[in-house]
């Protein structure tokens, strides 16, 4: 079992690894003297806003699972970590779901405006590529370096995330299989890359990497109906995030097609097949806590 001190040790080498590649590890006076200095402050704000650091996490505990340490693959993790930050900057703005709050904050277009948060979402997209391209572990092959940045390029877009977003934005009372789909796109498609990319630098097996990418696809899909009930049943100061977005903008959920005890069940259900998925693992451990403390989650 992970100890919560651990993880948020994790979470933290994260957090100030992504501030200095987002600044170039410059102090904070230099970047004020920049002409475009908005940009910089726009990212640093939605890094620093908090967050759960799931899917880095998931990336180095894999790492730890495959007999590396977790520290290892940071540029990657952090890369992750900056396209999902991306995401829900880019997911809040009006012409999306026009949310009010993240993390806790007002979003980034409420602080620096439209203009300036799509341009921050850009900016930490293509910042994550910078940061994963000064992975230099020894040992490592470059085959699998360059396997990893492919992973990652083609999970984050069209037929990874931004993929999901355009079926969650174009869809309305879908079947709960298109549902599933935009599940494992829109949410699946980033904690996928975050585990397939930890086991494939860290030198596991192509059976080991599909097993850790089915508990990913799994663990995906369950962490969006989790997502979904608690935006019904959950509340704002522990969420971080305004709840009843789904309802405001008419989104079917697994809540609304299938009720909420029903989709709590497949949380459930979802998980516990993602666990499984880590069988053939003997040091599956923190990512087997992870999965089951997930179910549970209030934020
Ligand atoms: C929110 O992700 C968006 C979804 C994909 C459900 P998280 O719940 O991981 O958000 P943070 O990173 O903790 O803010
Ligand atoms: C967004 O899903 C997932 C992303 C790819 C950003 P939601 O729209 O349900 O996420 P929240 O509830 O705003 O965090
Ligand atoms: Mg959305
Ligand atoms: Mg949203
Ligand atoms: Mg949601």
């Amino acid at each position: 079992m992970p100890r919560n001190e651990d993880i948020q040790s994790l979470a933290q080498l994260v957090e100030d690894y992504c501030c200095s590649a987002i600044t170039g590890g410059r102090e904070a006076q230099e970047i004020a003297d920049e002409p475009h200095r908005k940009i910089y402050d726009a990212m640093l704000y939605s890094i620093k806003a908090g967050g759960k650091r799931l899917r880095p996490i998931i990336m180095m505990l894999t790492a730890k699972m495959c007999g590396k340490k977790p520290e290892s693959v940071l540029p990657f993790a952090a890369a992750i970590e900056m396209i999902h930050t991306y995401s829900l900057i880019h997911d809040d703005l009006p012409a999306m779901d026009n949310d009010d709050l993240r993390r806790g904050k007002p979003t980034n277009h409420k602080v620096f405006g439209e203009a300036i948060a799509i341009l921050a979402g850009d900016a930490l997209l293509t910042k994550a590529f910078e940061t994963a391209a000064t992975y230099s572990e020894p040992g490592v092959d470059k085959e699998r370096v360059l396997r990893a940045v492919s992973i990652l390029a083609r999970l984050s877009g069209t037929d990874g995330m931004v993929g999901g977003q355009v079926i969650d934005i174009e869809s309305h009372n879908e079947d709960l299989e298109l549902l599933r789909y935009l599940h494992l796109l829109k949410t699946g498609a980033l904690i996928r890359a975050s585990g397939v990319i930890g086991a494939t630098l860290s030198g596991a097996s192509e059976e080991q990497i599909e097993a850790v990418d089915e508990y990913c696809r799994n663990l995906g899909i369950a962490f969006q109906i989790q997502d979904d009930i608690l935006d019904v049943t959950g509340s704002v100061e522990e969420l971080g995030k305004p709840i009843g977005s789904d309802e405001e903008n008419n989104k079917s959920t697994y809540v609304t097609l299938c009720g909420l005890e029903r989709a709590q069940q497949m949380v459930d259900e979802y998980t516990r097949k993602a666990v499984e998925s880590l069988d053939i693992f003997e040091n599956n451990d923190e990512l087997v806590a992870l999965a089951h403390r997930l179910v549970g989650r209030k934020v």
